[in-house]
């Protein structure tokens, strides 16, 4: 009962820059992300309309979300905390955007300075004004298979964070392995309780590959009916205020792994490798991937 498509949503220009020390300069991001426009993805998430100081790799938001050329069909995201970064990506013309918080409070109060009851009222008027505004609304929800600060969070306290941001109208949630400790166990335990309450196509899976569970917890994921993944070429990638956050899993790996089960994404593996080649060839260091790896030894 595996789909017969995924949907992947390349974080990459996000997640993955957000946490490289190397600051690549707007043009080249520009040029990176009108490539991944090439591949036959249908989502990238461009950047993020955070503060500068907390994120500086993605201080030129504004000037990347700008400056791509948008290719029709493609839905081009960006992550928002608050009116103020969405008063920014609105005015970049961003076709869905992101609000993010965490199920574990400690790891909320880390990466964005507030309590979690402080942080609804706010994004409820990101929602609200974002969905009024003609926008599709994404809901992340980081540390839901366990938090760097607190351990452990229970499935209740998960469903509590996302039941809240669905009232408030996001029309997809994507749910958040911050720091990648889940086990293809807990993710079958887990979904085995989300499927009863939310419908399946309103779940996506945010799997970093820190242990390197990644893939197989995709794979238990694909047996609950979902069909959607985020993921990072080339395995970029981390959470700054998530210490020993590595990579999302690897877009090319992914794309590799269903292509080869017979599940159709509607990317070309070789321009894939092509806009990895560019990236590896601004961070000035190999990428993490196996793909890249079998790609850098030929
Ligand atoms: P704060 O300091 O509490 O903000 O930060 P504030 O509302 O008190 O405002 C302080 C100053 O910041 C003001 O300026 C605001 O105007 C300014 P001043 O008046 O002092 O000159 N400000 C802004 N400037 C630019 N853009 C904005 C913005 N907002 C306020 N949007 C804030 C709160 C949320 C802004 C801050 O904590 C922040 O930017 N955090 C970002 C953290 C982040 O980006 N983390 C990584 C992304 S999440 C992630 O990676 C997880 C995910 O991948 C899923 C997973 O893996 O689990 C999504
Ligand atoms: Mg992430």
């Amino acid at each position: 009962n595996w789909p017969e498509k995924v949907t992947i949503k390349e974080v990459g220009p996000r997640d993955g820059l957000q946490n490289e020390k190397v600051i690549i300069p707007a043009q080249s991001k520009m040029e990176w992300i009108d490539q991944l426009s090439d591949t036959g993805l249908s989502y990238i998430e461009v950047t993020s309309f955070v503060h500068p100081k907390w994120i500086p790799q993605l201080s030129d938001a504004a000037l990347v979300a700008k400056g791509i050329k948008r290719k029709p069909g493609i839905t081009y995201a960006a992550l928002v905390p608050n009116q103020r970064g969405l008063e920014s990506a609105l005015a970049a013309n961003i076709d869905d955007i992101s609000v993010f918080m965490s199920s574990s409070e400690t790891h909320n109060l880390k990466n964005i300075n507030k309590s979690i009851s402080d942080t609804f009222p706010i994004l409820k008027d990101v929602i609200r004004t974002a969905a009024n505004s003609g926008k599709t609304v994404r809901g992340y929800v980081s540390t839901v298979f366990g938090c760097p600060y607190e351990g452990e969070v229970s499935t209740d306290q998960v469903f509590r964070v996302c039941d809240q941001l669905f009232e408030y109208g996001i029309d997809e949630v994507s749910l958040g392995d911050t720091i990648g400790v889940a086990s293809p166990r807990q993710v079958a335990l887990f979904l085995e309780q989300a499927v009863k309450r939310y419908d399946m196509s309103q779940i996506a899976l945010h799997f970093h590959d820190t242990r390197g569970m990644a893939l197989a917890n995709i794979l238990e994921s694909l047996n609950y009916g979902i069909d959607t993944f985020d993921s990072s070429l080339g395995g970029l990638g981390g959470c700054p205020y998530a210490p020993g956050a590595s990579g999302n899993v690897a877009t090319d790996d992914l794309v590799h792994m269903l292509h080869k089960m017979g599940i159709h994404t509607g990317i070309n593996p070789e321009k894939l490798m092509k806009a990895a080649a560019m990236v590896q060839s601004f961070l000035e260091k190999p990428l993490p991937s196996h793909q890249m790896a079998v790609n850098n030894a030929q």
